[in-house]
């Protein structure tokens, strides 16, 4: 039940008999004030400009035609020709009050299902998951909860980089600087150390892999031979590849995030000649001085030192050699064959833009044009000096130190918040040394996910475990202190509500009624955009009206027991809320903080 759609369609008879209705229908809004009413229709201007007749005079003529009585209780023209909704506060009261049956908040499955393939995570596996994935996982998570949530099919598959280059350097380190007793110990560790050790030999900076200098070279001939085939090699690989996968365990269980598929690199490598050989044969690659290559998005296969046009992309370099353009073609193959899916999602670095645009442009060519393919996009995680995080030495920075730095912030600060509650004679609740753990591994880790899905996913961010998990602004940490806060005032209560009737006399009440309404199209735009923040900012706006309701309306010691019973319904109503948007972004929440 979207509020903003049911609103439009009230809206749009009045609209007939004006040019381009559908269009002007998406003009009718939620108020930018909530001053002027609940939703806004400001499209009487520009038809005023196309028709030459006063906005002013359309503006009433629209509003006259809207019913009123039901779910509008007024529909009024303010300036020039601005038109005010105002929704009717029996209507809300009604409307919320269905919401407490079910658990999915009135939201119904979306009658427009569509299937979604969603590219995930993609760590390169045979090194300790570093900070670069840490968006990937934690972005695509929310697309997948989120889209499932409302009703979509959705294949999440971690396209692990587990062929790469980065096997070549284990390899090389494998057989030159083995510790054989610390392998037989631990193999996980051995190979992080290993590989560490070897980037250290060959002076790889930055997390491209991409070194110079005889041990890198050597590692690159580790490489070739895994893809040649060559039987020891190939034995390592599948030696190590358990090993590696159990690096990444731990993390994405800290994260709780759970991928349905972990369909890698080396899973298409069987595939690789078919495909070049097919791209060949329908014409979407050509050979080149050797080398296969698919043109750039535009189709063209720019001349030599053209720096105009976008460059192709390889597909068998000139030593026969794939690349990862070619494994992308097979997965694209691969899941439109397995799963037939709407659209493929690739949550992956902005960097990797030109690979996709040129990826996405010959897969098209290659015969699917059907199905919609989108780079999900976002920018980088920084260090308090504004660059790319790094470790003191230069490394690329592990994900999980800073999991367990926030958590230890999250901790120190949630200990002291029970102290300085307790000294200042306020309600701290008396906990078990493993609960003040469980607590602060959600508030930790929630904040980590929170601070990154709060930004537009574009935008660069800061790594800041301390502004992460601050108490005042829009964090995670905030958003668990009110749920908490909502199901403490319902314990005090005695339990949940009963059904009771909802009343919405006080404006906050109100406030808080609407927003929780909104919480469908919330999500229907961030579906939309595939965009969590737009879940965040709902976060914000909901805690924000529920403030102003605790400080207007008490619930416990409310006047009468027909208010304490409907300002219960809102309060549990918030928490459902909080908790379902936070649960949508993968983030815990705790009974009592
Ligand atoms: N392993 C890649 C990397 O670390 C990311 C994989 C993204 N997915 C894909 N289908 N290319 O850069």
């Amino acid at each position: 039940m979207s509020l903003l759609a049911d609103v439009r369609s009230l809206v749009a008879p009045a609209l007939a008999g004006y040019p381009d209705p559908a269009d002007l229908l998406l003009l009718v809004k939620p108020a930018a004030d909530a001053k002027n009413g609940d939703f806004q229709a400001n499209m009487a201007m520009a038809l005023g400009k196309k028709l030459g007749r006063s906005p002013k005079d359309i503006a009433s003529e629209i509003a006259g035609r809207v019913p009123t009585g039901g779910m509008v209780q007024s529909a009024t023209v303010a300036g020039p020709g601005f038109i005010n909704l105002r929704l009717s506060d029996t209507w809300l009261a009604d409307r919320l009050h269905s919401l407490t049956a079910g658990d999915r908040l009135g939201i119904a499955p979306t009658a427009a299902p569509r299937s979604f393939i969603i590219d995930l995570s993609g760590p390169n596996v045979a090194k300790p998951l570093h900070v670069g994935h840490l968006r990937s996982t934690v972005i695509g998570d929310a697309l997948v909860r989120l889209l499932r949530f409302l009703g979509h099919t959705v294949v999440g598959d971690n396209h692990l980089g587990d062929w790469g280059t980065q096997f070549g350097i284990l390899l090389y380190g494998y057989k030159h600087h083995r510790d054989d007793g610390a392998y037989a110990a631990d193999p996980v560790r051995e190979l992080a150390r290993l590989y560490v050790h070897v980037r250290n030999l060959a002076k790889v900076v930055g997390d491209e892999d991409e070194g110079t200098g005889d041990v890198m070279e050597a590692c690159r001939q580790e490489t070739a031979k895994l893809h040649a085939g060559d039987p020891e090699t190939v034995a390592l690989w599948q030696r190590f590849m358990p090993a590696c996968l159990d690096m990444l365990t731990p993390i994405y269980d800290r994260l709780g995030v759970r991928i349905d598929h972990a369909l890698g690199e080396s899973f298409y490598n069987p595939m690789l000649p078919g495909v070049v050989a097919d791209l060949l044969a329908t014409g979407v690659a050509r050979e080149s001085n050797g080398a296969v290559v698919v043109p750039n998005a535009k189709g063209v296969v720019p001349e030599a030192g053209d720096t105009t046009e976008e460059p192709p992309a390889l597909v068998r370099k000139r030593d026969g050699a794939f690349t990862y353009t070619t494994t992308d073609f097979a997965t694209i193959k691969h899941r439109a064959e397995t799963w037939q899916p709407d659209a493929m999602l690739y949550v992956v670095d902005a960097r990797q833009a030109l690979h996709f645009r040129t990826l996405f442009a010959n897969a098209r060519r290659w015969g699917y044009d059907r199905v919609e393919f989108q780079h999900v996009m976002f920018g980088s995680i920084l260090g308090k000096d504004k660059r790319p995080l790094r470790t003191r030495d230069g490394g690329v920075q592990e994900l999980l130190p800073l999991l367990d730095e926030a958590v230890e912030v999250a901790a120190r600060k949630y200990r002291q918040s029970l102290d300085d509650r307790r000294a200042s004679g306020r309600e701290a609740p008396e906990l078990s040394a493993e609960e003040e753990k469980q607590i602060a591994e959600a508030v930790g880790i929630g904040a980590v996910k929170y601070a990154d899905l709060n930004q537009n996913r574009l935008t660069d961010y800061v790594f800041d475990p301390d502004r992460m998990t601050t108490a005042e602004g829009n964090t995670a940490t905030y958003m668990q202190y009110a749920y908490a806060r909502c199901r403490a005032i319902i314990r005090k209560a005695g339990g949940g509500p009963t059904g009771a009737a909802v009343a919405l006399g006080h404006p906050a009440e109100r406030a808080l009624a609407l927003q929780l309404l909104r919480f469908e199209d919330a999500l229907l735009a961030a579906a939309a955009e595939l965009a969590p923040h737009q879940v965040t900012a709902y976060l914000w706006d909901t805690a924000k009206a529920l403030n102003g309701f605790y400080e207007n309306c008490p619930v416990l010691t409310a006047d009468t027991p027909e208010s304490k019973a409907s300002r219960l319904v809102l309060v549990d109503l918030t928490a459902r809320t909080i908790k379902a948007a936070l649960g949508l972004l993968g983030i815990q929440t705790v009974e009592r903080m």
